[in-house]
């Protein structure tokens, strides 16, 4: 998407300078800073320490991490190595063990000259298919928004409620739940996003109101509490989020708060849609509650929080007493029966296993859907 008026993916191949660079988002909305990452440590550290985040972006910057290790050493060990380190930077994106599969299958076939060349075309491929899985659900998500539109009176707005940044920072390019929304806007449709600002780490506020301020999509910023109170009064048409691991059986898992989300729209006939493309999918796991972990992250996310000085310094300030200790686990999931529907790069399903397998029969063997691959 655009910044100013250069277009930009998150993450890249800059040709010229034969590096990937990132957008380090840890410094946005107030500062717009380009990095490259070079070596294993630093591509581990910009996933763990969230530079990049959200499940697609984590999974792209990790096949760049191993065909980047493949042009070091392309030996057996050095795969195996690479794969468990960047494994342990954040455990509850399945798109980042999807992503170092790909890349560990695909090179664990190839004699050893060979793979740092595979290595490199298959991340560039990765990147481009997140691209396009993404574009393809902001069409499938626009038909969901054009027939509520269809209902409203001239001039009225299609109100939409996000949750966290599953926007084009969340993935290569034009984002998961965001990707309808800008694709509305493309077709004409008037649209107004409430955008949850997504305590502790804020992405909703600092992300997603970037995003869409930088694409002259009309919002608002509102507390993670408001959502509730939005709904009772009909002032919310329609969620959408995103996911970072979705189970085969349809539960959700993404961001902390999502559940909430998803109970006070039940409780108001509001319709909640989860936006994904099928690598966030994890095919092994059935009770997303019991099986998925959950990212516990440092408690200092929750006792402090990053902001701008009227003198325009970025800095950190304590929001609670000296020594309050933080709990802080970074996920929560939906259960199926919460969710009116996937949108997926395939289509829109219901949250369901049949749902899933309609739309995936390639997953399903003998009524089993596959686990591996
Ligand atoms: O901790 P983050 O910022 O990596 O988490 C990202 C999310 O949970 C997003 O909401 C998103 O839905 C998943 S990525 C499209």
């Amino acid at each position: 998407m655009k910044v100013g008026d250069t277009h930009y993916r998150s993450i890249w191949f800059d040709e010229g300078d034969d590096q990937v660079k990132i957008i380090d988002q840890r410094w946005l909305p107030h500062e717009f800073r380009v990095v490259p990452l070079v070596s294993r440590e630093d591509f581990a550290t910009a996933i763990r320490d969230m530079w990049v985040r959200g499940a697609p972006l984590i999974g792209a910057t990790a096949a760049f991490a191993m065909a980047r290790e493949m042009k070091n050493d392309p030996s057996d060990t050095n795969l195996d190595e690479a794969w468990e380190e960047l494994h342990a930077t954040r455990p509850t994106a399945i798109n980042l063990r999807w992503a170092l599969d790909q890349m560990r299958g695909l090179l664990r076939g190839l004699p050893e000259k060979e793979r740092a060349e595979a290595a490199h075309v298959r991340a560039l491929e990765i990147s481009d298919e997140d691209v396009e899985c993404n574009r393809q659900i902001g069409l499938h998500g626009l038909e969901i928004i054009r027939k509520i539109a269809a209902g409203k009176k001239p001039g009225e707005p299609v109100n939409i409620l996000t949750h966290c940044n599953a926007g084009w920072l969340a993935t290569v390019d034009w984002g998961t739940a965001t990707s309808p929304m800008y694709h509305a806007v493309e077709a004409g449709i008037n649209v107004h996003i409430w955008v949850d600002e997504t305590r502790p780490r804020n992405q909703g506020a600092q992300l997603t109101a970037w995003e869409m301020d930088s694409h002259g999509v009309p919002h608002h910023l509102i507390v993670d509490n408001a959502g509730g109170h939005l709904m009772q009064h009909g002032q919310v048409d329609l969620v959408i989020v995103g996911t970072d691991r979705t189970t085969a059986h349809g539960d959700v898992c993404n961001k902390i708060g999502t559940y909430l989300k998803a109970l006070a729209a039940k409780d108001n006939n509001v319709p909640f849609y989860v936006a994904l493309p099928s690598p966030t999918i994890d095919w092994t796991v059935r009770d997303g509650v019991a099986e998925i972990p959950i990212e516990e992250r440092d408690d200092d996310e929750v006792t402090k929080v990053q902001g701008k000085l009227l003198d325009g310094t970025v800095t950190q300030v304590q929001i609670c007493p000296d020594g309050t200790p933080g709990g802080n686990p970074a996920f929560d999931v939906t259960p199926a029966r919460l969710i009116t529907g996937l949108i997926t790069e395939r289509g829109v399903c219901e949250a369901s296993a049949e749902g899933l397998a309609k739309l995936f029969p390639d997953r399903v063997v003998n009524g089993q859907q596959k686990a591996a691959g």
